[in-house]
């Protein structure tokens, strides 16, 4: 791409840019915390999602120092709903090593951004280059495919990552990496878009050889997905006294730190009654769980059992597959 392109692409961005909450307006210094947040919670998930998230985390967390001070049972809570739960244990942990090893100051280079938790290659480059104003390489989904049409690139992801990669990296100036890369993030989001591009509007059309050739519709090309694999689960729903069983789910693994109903092991021995089942669809499988209901004659004493006022459920901060189990158990015992 020439430099023509790229300052006919900045001044599409100056004009049509999307106003997202975490960026600065032209005049404003960038927030680092702000941009870090923003990233994380974007990867694999929707701006329309994310942002009631990030304007809850920023008022309740202002700071990096505010996220390192808080609770680890909150922060998964407002996670809630997200999804990818690792990147709520990481965010926390990052915010703790920048308040600890960094004075509380995120690093404004790639490889020190590299070595927090939950930053890889894609989060250090957007941090650096927005953040920081760096020249670095930015590469999400939207600019694989801007990339795969300018250049016409004939290879299926995820094979051409690095090809695409290497190709974003030729066309990416010295200067204002920050914005070329929101730029691309916003033209493939508005204009170049997965079905039907609007290249009628597109500043690069006249530089895009998948345009020139009329194939835009074909690109990225990519290798036929292997279906996802089914499985069923169980999860138990105990109540007592108005109050239902919950558990912290392990670091580690599937929903791991987050609160949820019990799974695999009825909880007690119990009269359980069937309540029906939920689907629900994870990165790697396809879930059916299935609800078992019972009332306890007493709440046991157990060491890591949380009992839950059933009222108040919404506010447990369940994740979605056991929030969706949870409005299961509430009809359940309305029916009983
Ligand atoms: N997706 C991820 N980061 C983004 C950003 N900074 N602007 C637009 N879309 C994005």
């Amino acid at each position: 791409m020439s430099v023509d392109a790229s300052i006919a692409l900045l001044a599409w961005y100056a004009v049509d840019k999307r106003r997202l909450p975490w960026r600065a307006e032209p005049g404003e210094v960038p927030d680092p915390y702000r941009i870090w947040l923003s990233e994380i919670m974007l990867q694999q998930t929707t701006v329309a999602a994310v942002r009631p998230y990030f304007e809850k985390f920023v008022t309740r967390w202002p700071s990096v120092e505010a996220l390192a001070a808080a609770d680890y049972g909150d922060v998964m809570a407002a996670w809630a709903g997200l999804g990818y739960y690792a990147r709520a244990r990481n965010l926390l942990a990052c915010a703790r090593k920048v308040a600890e090893a960094h004075g509380g100051r995120f690093p404004d280079t790639e490889a020190a951004l590299r070595a927090l938790p939950g930053i890889g290659r894609y989060t250090a480059a957007a941090i650096a280059a927005i953040a920081f104003g760096r020249r670095a390489v930015v590469v999400d989904a939207n600019v694989e495919r801007v990339v795969s049409r300018l250049f016409a690139v004939d290879e299926p992801l995820p094979a051409a990552r690095e090809r695409l990669y290497a190709l974003a990296d030729r066309i990416t100036p010295e200067r204002n990496a920050g914005d070329f890369a929101q730029a691309m993030m916003d033209l493939g989001s508005a204009v170049c878009t997965p079905r039907a591009p609007e290249c009628g509007r597109c500043p690069l059309a006249s530089c895009c050889t998948a345009r020139a050739a009329g194939t835009q519709s074909l690109y990225p090309r990519k290798a036929p997905k292997a279906p996802k694999p089914r499985r069923d689960g169980v999860a138990y729903w105990l109540e007592h006294d108005g109050h239902v069983r919950l558990v912290r789910r392990p670091a580690k693994g599937l929903l791991g730190g987050m609160l949820a109903l019990p799974t695999d092991a009825a909880p007690a021995e119990a009269r359980w009654r069937e309540a029906g089942s939920v689907d629900h669809v994870f990165t790697h499988f396809a879930l059916t769980m299935k609800l078992l209901c019972a009332e306890a004659d007493s709440r046991p004493h157990e060491e890591d059992a949380i009992w839950w006022p059933i009222a108040s459920i919404g506010d447990a901060g369940l994740p979605t597959l056991f929030a969706r189990l949870a409005a299961r158990g509430t009809e359940w015992r309305e029916a009983a």
